[in-house]
Formats: structure tokens, sequence, C-alpha cells
């Protein structure tokens, strides 16, 4: 049977293999300490990697708290994207960390800087998030555990990138403030019982003016030891934002989609087309299997080394 369990809310995902009577039975038995069961009526959409729902069993709630590794997430399972299945992973990339400033892309709910935070002597860590209620929950789990070494940005990894390599304005950003995500959180639409948000609108609200705009021209660029991107469908195509930020012997963790199959000859093409691209050198450290998403098609970790 194919759902999450994701503090006491459970979500059925797609494709379902059985009716919806003997899912709301088996996992109602199972857990008894669920609240609502949600099924999941779409793969998931961009631009914020959320599908829609539908609430099939219980409270119609879509918040809850999720606990991994003693660590408290909070998240709102039908506007911000959340996988428990990728917990180990998380705790396996924050081991990794030194004495260092890392950069986690595509940060949701910070679920990598707070590891990475917890488990790490990691200096700082700046996190990158566009949609603005996963930042909203981002910023409470930093204070729901006790976090203060990550500072979170809103918006586009394409337009922020520049921004926070600058090494006088990296801190001065005021991204942490709660009220500021507040602010510009579209209202969200809930029509019989399906959620979802206007995703269009929602991209326009986010106001980047507040962002100081800096002149890089002349500007010494502040260079992180390492860059997460766990954008598996696209994190190559932001790799022309991340090579200018990572430091010479820099570790870049790229996540991809990839058949068994050619998951090693898929990571080495990617890298030789790309590194020509970009013009920097690279040598691979790990490739790993992180997950399934469909039978035989793996979510794939690259852990590399930049030479530049
Ligand atoms: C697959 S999720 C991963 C979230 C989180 N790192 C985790 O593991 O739970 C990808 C996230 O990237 C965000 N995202 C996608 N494109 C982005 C962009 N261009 N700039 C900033 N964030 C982006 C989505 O909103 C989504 O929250």
């Amino acid at each position: 049977m194919s759902y999450d369990i994701i503090g006491d809310i459970a979500v059925i995902k797609k494709p379902m293999k059985l009716r919806e009577e003997e899912y709301i039975k088996e996992i109602r038995n199972r857990y008894k300490f669920i609240k609502t069961i949600l099924l999941q009526e779409t793969d998931v959409l961009p631009p914020y990697r959320v599908p829609k729902y539908r609430v099939l069993y219980g409270e119609d709630k879509t918040e809850t708290i999720s606990i991994e590794y003693g660590l408290k997430f909070k998240v709102d399972v039908v506007r911000t994207y959340y996988s428990p299945r990728l917990s180990n992973e998380r705790y396996r990339i924050a081991k990794e960390v030194k004495e260092e400033e890392v950069l986690v892309m595509f940060s949701g709910v910070n679920v990598y800087p707070i590891y990475i935070s917890k488990f790490s002597n990691a200096k700082k860590i700046y996190s990158i998030e566009w949609n603005p209620f996963a930042v909203k929950y981002g910023l409470e789990n930093l204070r729901l555990n006790k976090i203060n070494n990550v500072i979170t940005f809103l918006g586009d990894v394409r337009d922020i990138y520049l921004y926070i390599g600058n090494l006088e304005d990296r801190d001065a950003i005021i991204n942490n403030n709660i009220d500021y995500i507040n602010d510009i959180i579209y209202s969200n639409i809930e029509v019989n019982n399906i959620y979802y948000y206007e995703e269009n609108e929602l991209i326009k609200n986010i106001k980047y003016n507040k962002i100081k705009k800096i002149d890089f021209i002349n500007k010494s660029i502040k260079l992180f030891d390492r860059i997460i991107m766990p954008l598996p469908k696209e994190s190559h195509n932001f790799l022309e934002y991340a090579i200018p930020l990572i430091k010479s012997n820099g570790i870049i963790h790229l996540y991809q989609f990839f058949r068994e199959e050619e998951i090693e000859n898929n990571s080495y093409n990617l890298l030789d087309e790309y590194s020509k691209k970009l013009n920097f050198e690279y040598e691979i450290l790990k490739i790993l299997k992180v997950g399934d998403i469909a039978p035989g098609i793996y979510r794939v970790c690259i852990d590399f080394k930049v030479i530049k």
C-alpha cells in the first residue's frame, strides 16, 4: 500500500491500488492516532512540487508536525513539499558536513538546513525557497528546533543566488522575518475539499523589491564549501547558478531521477556536459540511490567535487 504517515495525517499516494474504503480501514487499524486521511488527486505540480488532495476521512486539516531523528517539522502537506521518506538521506548529508558554510537550494520547509545545523559543525547555512508557505513553515521550524545558524531566503534561486554571494550583504537581508513572509502569502482557495492555490498569482505577489539590489560588478563574491540541490527533475538546469557560488574543491550534492541501468552513465554524461559548458572540472565522490519513485526509477544523489 502506498501512503505516507506525516504526523497525524495519512497521505495516500497515486496510483491507488485499493478502494478508498480499504485504505481507510487499513490506515485506521494500523495507526490509531491518525486524525485525517488525504487522497492524492494529481501528480506533484509545479512550481511548488505539491499535488492536489481530497480529504477522505476525518478532520478537515492539512497542518501537522512530523518528527524524524528527534527533529520537529511543522508542515502543511497540501501547500508545502515534504517527504518523510528522505530522512536517512538528510541525515547522511548532514554527517558529511564539516565546519563549513553551506547553501541549500530548494529548501522547502528547511529540512536539510535543520538536519545540518543539528548534526554537524556547520558555521552557517543559507537556504533558498520560492514557496512562501514553505518559507513560513521553514522559519517556524527553525524556532521549533532552536536553530540559530540558518538564514532563509524567499525567492527564485535564479534571482537570489548572487545576492547571497555578496560578502557584506549576505546576513543583512531581512528574510528571516515571519511577518514579512505572512504579508506576502496569497490567500489560498478551497473548493469542495480540493485544495489549491493560484500558482502564478502567488509568484507575482512575492515582493523582491524588499531585497536590496546590489551592484555586483567589482564586488567580491563569498563562496560556499557545499551546495545541496534537491530538485531532482531540474537541478542540472541550476548548475549555472551553483557553480559561481562554490569554492574550488567544494562539494555539490545534485539530485536526479534516473532509470537503474542508466545511473552511472547519465551521471558522468551530465557532469561532462555541464563541466564543459560552465568551465569547471569535477571529481565524482559518490553516486547513491536514495529511494525509488516508480518501478525501476530512482532518486539519485551525485556527490561531486568542483575544481575551478
Ligand atoms: C523536491 S522539493 C524539496 C524540498 C526540501 N528540500 C525537502 O527535501 O523537503 C523542491 C522545492 O524547491 C522549490 N523550488 C522549485 N523551483 C525553485 C526555484 N527556482 N527557486 C526556489 N525554490 C524552488 C519548490 O517550491 C519545492 O519546495
